[in-house]
């Protein structure tokens, strides 16, 4: 194994990065590229088959131009979708990201979990069968809350962020049959955490957010347990579609150790 081989984490768009934030306290050595697929955002709005496709195809080629040692779908509604076909045509581990059902149904106190994500996530059968696993006896009540993608990738680019979205999804959650009782809501997109602020601010201290972005850096590392690791320089990050795309997350990339923005 090249000790340079980098880990890729694969995201619609800066998603990804809470999973990448949560892999670099347990890994800080490990040489990391970042894909973001800029042209793609968001995933949440578009069909199972367009997704599987286009994330399929885009890991494909790009396992094959940066030569990754494993890869890590940093996006629930691509993971849900497409995490056995990516499976099946790449030959290095792929780790996925699925909604943190498990631990929010074992810490929960009342029974009522909230689970905010995007379109395409909260109708998988993916996310049916955790519930059926892992939430017996509880209630799972799910919200799709598309525009808080939109919101983190802004407030990344140091734009302010608008409010209403939060409430609009708390909102609707609190008036199902049961919302007033939830203690938990699980973060079932990668771009929540970035926002955990503005939710703790809007959902108040009842309710714990929980998302999966620890046991997933811990997952990988111990996949990659033992294997040498060297960072010769800044990682990169790459994006589909014009470069423009990135502009302001300047800041927001090199506070985590990433050069410049480039074309994929
Ligand atoms: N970050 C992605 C996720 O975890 C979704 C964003 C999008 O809609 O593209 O689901």
């Amino acid at each position: 194994m090249d000790e340079r081989s980098p880990i890729l984490i694969f995201d619609s768009g800066v998603g990804g990065l809470t999973i990448h934030d949560a892999l670099r306290r347990v890994l800080p050595d490990a040489p990391v590229i970042y894909g973001a697929d800029l042209a793609g955002l968001p995933y949440g709005a578009k069909s199972e088959a367009e997704i599987a496709a286009r994330v399929a195809g885009l890991l494909g080629r790009m396992a094959e131009r940066y030569q990754p040692r494993l890869a890590c779908i940093a996006c629930n509604t691509a993971s849900t979708i497409a995490l056995g076909m990516v499976r099946d045509v790449l030959e290095i581990p792929i780790v996925g990201t699925v909604p943190a059902i498990k631990p929010a149904a074992a810490q929960s106190k009342t029974g009522v979990i909230g689970l905010i994500g995007t379109q395409a996530t909260i109708r998988q059968r993916y996310v049916d069968d955790l519930e059926a696993r892992f939430a017996v006896g509880k209630t799972l009540l799910r919200v799709a809350a598309p525009d808080l993608v939109a919101a983190a990738e802004a407030k990344l680019r140091g734009q302010a962020v608008e409010g209403a979205a939060i409430e609009r999804a708390a909102d609707e959650l609190a008036q199902m049959p049961d919302g007033q009782r939830i203690d938990t809501l699980v973060l079932a997109c990668t771009h929540f955490p970035l926002l955990a602020d503005e939710l703790a601010a809007v959902f108040g201290d009842g309710v714990a957010l929980v998302d999966g972005a620890e046991g997933i850096a811990r997952r990988i590392a111990s996949l990659l347990e033992g294997q040498p690791m060297r960072r010769t320089g800044a990682d990169r990050f790459v994006v589909t579609g014009p470069v423009d795309a990135a502009k302001g997350l300047e800041n927001a990339l090199e506070r985590r150790g990433f050069s410049s923005p480039e074309i994929f």
